[in-house]
């Protein structure tokens, strides 16, 4: 039987950084906080981004097959909690946070980020209750230097 308790602790202590992930749908944006990204491949230039299946975002970028990853800094704690809720109406989370489209992709990228990568999806894994979506680096740019914002700082959890 699996030790419930030690699984929990242990998949806790896997590092996680945080990010704004961005979608859209024709004029429809929206963007969502992500902390389970990471790099696949150097060539090409490869991510892993998992999204939670019952998400509107999940929708979004299972129909559209692009995405943007915004790269918080260290002490943005309150932007990636601006885009943890649903939103009764898509786009909402973005009325007063600055960004414009990304020029590939068209998705959303924070204005007030240390940078961003736009990503064309070229494969998934639809297991249990997030789709593992490998995302190709097809763009990228830096805003400012900085450290990135991680999970632990937060002292929030996701995973377990
Ligand atoms: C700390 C933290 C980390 C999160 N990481 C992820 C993640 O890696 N993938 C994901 O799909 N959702 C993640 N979420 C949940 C989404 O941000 C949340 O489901 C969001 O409401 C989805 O937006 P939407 O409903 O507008 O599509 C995380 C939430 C928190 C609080």
């Amino acid at each position: 039987m699996l030790d419930e308790k030690a699984k929990k602790t242990m998949l806790r202590k896997i590092p996680h950084g945080l990010y704004i992930c961005g979608v859209k749908d024709g004029e429809n944006l929206n963007g969502f906080t992500v902390s389970w990204l990471m790099q696949s491949s150097f060539e090409p230039p490869l991510v892993v981004n998992c999204v939670k299946k019952d998400s509107g975002s999940h929708e979004m970028l299972k129909k559209n097959g692009v995405f943007s990853i915004s790269f918080l800094e260290e002490g943005q704690k309150d932007l990636a909690a601006k885009f943890f809720k649903p939103q009764s109406r898509v786009g909402n989370k973005f009325e007063d946070v600055e960004f414009y489209e990304g020029e590939k992709t068209g998705c959303p990228i924070i204005k007030d980020s240390l940078g961003y990568v736009e990503c064309q999806v070229v494969g998934s894994v639809e297991k249990g209750d997030h789709t593992v979506y490998v995302g190709e680096v097809i763009s990228a740019g830096i805003h400012r230097e900085g450290k990135a914002l991680n999970l632990e700082s937060t002292g929030w959890q996701y995973g377990g």
